[in-house]
């Protein structure tokens, strides 16, 4: 099978399509004939170790001290069930399916193998690959903020970092639970976040959230330059913080700092969870979640892709095609 493989890590080069061996599934495994992935966030920090800070140190211990321990990246994929392990029972081969490999990669390559237990729900009938798989990342991260802290009508949210893969799910996610949303994004990406939902929308470089004197029930932080520290002044006396990207000092201090202050700090972890991706998939199925594509790119143009990923203005996700 024909896979984008990094083999050191470091910059969009690093990254080539090799031809390496198919998987076999085991008893209670599928084999997915991969159509579609996308490049991530995720996979930008594999490849690069750009971890948020005081992470940097364990990083290593799992994505690997002096190479790649998976040399495969890609978290989700949309794709076809070719065969099905003697245990397996959820599905079968033919079945169209789309979910998440999560920290075991291997999405950008033609074929991977997932227990049928773990993250994957059939694809709604009638969507194209493409747009299934747009949806996952965000969409599942966004379903495990929901978890932790149910959106009610009338919820005033803010979204920090709106136009992002995460963001762009949490704007349609926060308005369909009735909330009145505010969206932070730079000018360029004001009428993006607005098809989405939002009632405002705050230019970062115009105006600082922080210091403007509103106040939010829930702020979902996906840009990684407002911790509670800064955050504080903007939630409201009770409300929550969602910090979708924390470091270290934000994790250890969320505790701390929620029972100082009455404010809940929640950290979200990625924990790729079957319910989550069937939530997300059936708020899209209900027209609540669209996807937003930035750009497709075939496997060929995978450095292309991870080069458009690296500048950390992406619009919503870039899906790669691995099979038409
Ligand atoms: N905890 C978890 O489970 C989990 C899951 C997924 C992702 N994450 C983390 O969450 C973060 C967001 O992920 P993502 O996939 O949404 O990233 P992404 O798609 O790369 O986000 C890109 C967006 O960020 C916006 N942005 C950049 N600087 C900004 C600023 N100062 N203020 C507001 N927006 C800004 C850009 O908008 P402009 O072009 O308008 O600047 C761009 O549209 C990443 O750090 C990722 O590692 C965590």
């Amino acid at each position: 099978m024909r896979a984008a493989v990094y083999r050191s890590f470091g910059g969009p080069d690093v990254v080539r399509v090799e031809e390496l061996p198919k998987p076999a599934p085991q008893a209670d495994e599928v084999l997915v004939r991969v159509h579609a992935s996308t490049v991530s966030v995720g996979d930008y920090r594999m490849r690069t170790r750009d971890l948020p800070k005081g992470l940097e140190f364990f990083g290593p211990l799992t994505i690997g001290i002096f190479a790649p321990r998976k040399k495969i990246l890609g978290m989700d994929f949309a794709g076809v069930i070719e065969a099905v392990g003697a245990g397996v029972t959820r599905f079968k081969p033919g079945d169209a399916v789309v979910g998440l490999t999560g920290m075991k990669f291997g999405g950008h390559a033609e074929y991977v193998t997932l227990k049928q237990t773990e993250a994957m729900v059939l694809k709604p009938e009638g969507w194209s690959f493409e747009d299934a798989v747009a949806l996952v990342f965000g969409g599942h991260t966004v379903a495990e903020c929901i978890r932790q802290c149910p959106i009610r009508p009338g919820d005033e949210v803010l979204v920090n970092g709106a136009s992002g893969a995460v963001g762009t799910s949490a704007v349609q996610v926060a308005k369909h639970f009735g909330a009145v949303v505010t969206a932070v994004t730079s000018a360029g990406n004001a009428e993006l976040v607005r098809s989405l939902g939002a009632d405002y929308v705050i230019d970062y470089k115009a105006e600082d959230f922080t210091k403007n004197g509103k106040q939010y029930d829930v702020i979902f932080e996906c840009v990684g330059n407002a911790p509670f520290e800064r955050a504080e002044p903007a939630l409201k006396p009770g409300g929550t913080l969602l910090l979708v990207i924390v470091d270290l000092k934000g994790m250890l201090g969320a505790g701390k700092n929620s029972r100082r202050s009455g404010k809940r700090v929640i950290p979200i972890s990625f924990k790729p969870r079957p319910e989550d991706v069937a939530f997300e998939i059936e708020l899209a199925k209900a027209g609540a979640l669209r996807p937003v594509i930035d750009r497709i790119h075939q496997l060929d143009q995978v450095v292309e892709a991870h080069r458009h990923v690296d500048t950390g203005r992406k619009r919503g996700s870039v899906v790669l095609q691995l099979a038409g």
